[in-house]
């Protein structure tokens, strides 16, 4: 049997024949120490490439990501954010369960996932009544995953938190897949990030590393997130395994980001083309194709579950289905994909 094509999501790569060998041969010490050098050496190299004071590698986005909430509000405060933000629908109510907060979630009035000012401006509670629950965090995504990928430019995301620190909030970016979109941008994940209070994006994800995150922000913001990562069980010992990964996919897996994106449109253009499928392929920009099959005839979850037959993983979304597309998926891949679709849903 073929072996399968798996677009469910970009988490799905296995290491690269590199990353293994950097796996075996990494300097490792105790992390919680500070004492790792490939966990270090890491860190260092993220808070260079992005320009900011200090990182931490984290061993999840999700970690990252409420490692931040918690540094930045207090219990009783709301988070505003994307009505399809990650760290609101796929986060596990941790804002709630861990920080005590809400969150405050706005739709984006055009469907892109990305926020104007107007619209974040319009849910923020700053120096309301005393018995309305204050803003504590602005929380954005880029790019946004069940948005379709969808890109937060540089002078967006400066007008946001310019507009944000003006009213003394602040603003953690999830930045999961900021390299995409970096590549969709023409930009550098730099710029991208400068504006925001922190960051985090994921080497686990289209970076392709087995394992892990980087959170990243002032020193002494980071100094605080080690300790919150201890208390949530993120200090992790000999991690330069890891971390090794890590570095390669940090330093040679961004070069490879635009063949996916490449391919993600190839996909969007032949999908846009079958009966019932709703899609804009020019909305496509990064690596993840999103598509409504309401007007098929068939459910979502009975499309991917036909296609699981055929050897093609995609997953149902409601009425859409996402396919995410990264290096271990090829071109030849998203055609047999689209074959694949076409006869499902001739059926
Ligand atoms: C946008 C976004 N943020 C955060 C995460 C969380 O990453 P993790 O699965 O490593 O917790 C994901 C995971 O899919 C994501 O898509």
């Amino acid at each position: 049997m073929p072996s399968l094509i798996d677009l469910r999501s970009d988490t799905v790569t296995k290491p690269t024949a590199a990353m293994r060998r950097a796996m075996a041969d990494a300097e490792v010490g105790d992390d919680v120490y500070g004492e790792d050098p490939t966990v270090n050496h890491l860190q260092e190299r993220a808070a260079e490439i992005f320009e900011k004071e200090a990182a931490l590698f984290v061993p999840t986005g999700s970690m990252g990501n409420q490692t931040a909430v918690k540094l930045h509000t207090k219990p009783g405060q709301e988070v505003v954010i994307e009505e399809r933000g990650h760290i609101y629908n796929f986060e596990m109510a941790t804002m709630s369960a861990f920080s005590g907060c809400l969150a405050r979630p706005v739709k984006s009035q055009d469907g892109s996932g990305i926020l104007t000012w107007d619209e974040i401006k319009g849910a923020i509670h700053h120096n309301s009544a005393y018995y309305v629950a204050p803003t504590g965090l602005i929380a954005l995504e880029n790019s946004h995953n069940l948005a379709g990928g969808s890109v937060l430019t540089r002078e967006r995301t400066e007008d946001i938190c310019l507009r944000a620190h003006e009213m003394n909030l602040p603003v953690h970016l999830d930045g999961a897949r900021i390299f995409n979109a970096a590549v969709a941008l023409k930009d550098s994940v730099a710029n991208l990030a400068r504006p925001a209070d922190s960051v985090m994006f994921c080497l686990s994800k289209g970076l392709g590393a087995p394992v892990g995150s980087i959170l990243l922000g002032t020193k002494a913001f980071i100094d605080e997130a080690r300790t919150v990562r201890k208390i949530l069980g993120g200090g992790m010992r000999q991690a330069g395994v890891l971390a090794a990964a890590g570095l390669i996919a940090l330093e040679e897996s961004p070069k490879a980001l635009p063949n996916d994106h490449a391919n993600a449109k190839r996909l969007a253009e032949g999908v846009a083309e079958l009966p019932g499928v709703k899609i804009d392929p020019e909305n496509v920009v990064t690596n993840i194709v999103i598509f409504d099959v309401a007007d098929t005839g068939q459910t979502a979850d009975g499309i991917c579950a036909q296609l699981r037959e055929r050897g093609v993983l995609m997953s149902g979304f409601g009425a859409a289905i996402r396919a995410v597309t990264h290096y271990d998926v090829t071109s030849v891949n998203i055609e047999t994909a689209l074959r694949e679709l076409r006869s499902v849903l001739a059926h």
